[in-house]
């Protein structure tokens, strides 16, 4: 398995994405902790992250930089302009950055921290906490380029496009965790709405089975889709998932169409 070798990596923000990316590193042994260091505004965040997984904590963007070859950007993106005033002299001739600040092109990071650091972008998404996150990459520098993929490996797959494509993407893969949980919400709060007790243990722990089990049967329908798939392209190994999910299109359709004749 590729790994990331002796470089060093640092991470501004440990926050969900900043900590998730940095455990499936560290789990699937990409890297050593003595590798990397943290750092983030929250400083107790830093500390219990670099205690938990024995890491190295800078008590300063300046060491941060200082320490390390590769910086990896995940705090919030309207945080970027206010780092950038702060730190910009600090980054070093070449200094990898890799960012995964949504919406914030590369040329709008190169204009923030100078034109004088290699960037790659990388959208990956919510699933890198359980290290299932599909990123998407892209940058010109094939070097940096190969670093950030091991990197992303950690907590899933890497997918390299170029970047007209990153906003789709995030709008998509980066963001559509999110709309799932949207959907549980609503659904959950409907059906309670609507009469159905609220468990024995209140209201959240009731909303989680919910949550729990519309998540396990999305999971389930992915499973269905991608066996789907594999069958389109002349891989029908896995009979039973693909007789199901033609079974679920099929009732699909003909829920829709029904839909149509009684308009
Ligand atoms: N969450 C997702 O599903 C997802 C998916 C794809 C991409 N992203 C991108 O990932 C980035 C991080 O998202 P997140 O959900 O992990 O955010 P988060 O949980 O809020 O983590 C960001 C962390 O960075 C800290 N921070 C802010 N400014 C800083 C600075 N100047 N120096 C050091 N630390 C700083 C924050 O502190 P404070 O709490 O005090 O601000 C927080 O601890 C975002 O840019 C987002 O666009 C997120």
């Amino acid at each position: 398995m590729k790994t990331l070798g002796n470089k060093k990596i640092g991470v501004v923000g440990v926050g969900n994405m900043g900590a998730s990316i940095l455990e499936g590193v560290l789990t699937r042994r990409l890297t050593t902790p003595s590798n990397v260091w943290v750092y983030d505004k929250v400083v107790n965040r830093a500390k219990s992250f670099a205690c938990r997984l024995h890491v190295c904590r800078a008590s300063s963007v300046a060491e941060l930089f200082k320490k390390t070859d590769v910086v990896l950007l995940a705090m919030k993106p309207q945080d970027l302009a206010n780092f950038a005033l702060e730190h910009r002299s600090s980054f070093r001739m070449g200094q990898g950055v890799i960012s995964i600040l949504a919406g914030m092109t590369t040329e709008k990071i190169a204009q923030a921290l100078g034109k004088h650091v290699t960037i790659v972008r990388a959208m990956p998404n919510l699933g890198a906490k359980v290290g299932q996150s599909m990123t998407v990459i892209c940058g010109k520098n094939k070097m940096a380029l190969s670093f950030a993929k091991t990197l992303f490996s950690g907590c899933g797959e890497v997918v390299m496009l170029p970047e007209k494509m990153l906003d789709l993407v995030t709008a998509i893969s980066g963001s559509g965790p999110a709309y799932f949980f949207n959907v549980m919400e609503l659904l959950t709060d409907f059906g309670v709405k609507q009469g159905l007790p609220p468990g024995s243990q209140g209201f959240w722990p009731f909303k989680q089975d919910w949550s729990r089990a519309f998540s396990e049967g999305l999971q389930g329908i992915l499973r269905g889709a991608a066996a789907e798939s594999d069958f389109q392209k002349g891989d029908d190994g896995s009979c039973d998932e693909n007789v199901t999910t033609r079974e679920i299109q099929k009732s699909f359709s003909a829920g829709a169409s029904s839909g149509h004749e009684s308009k």
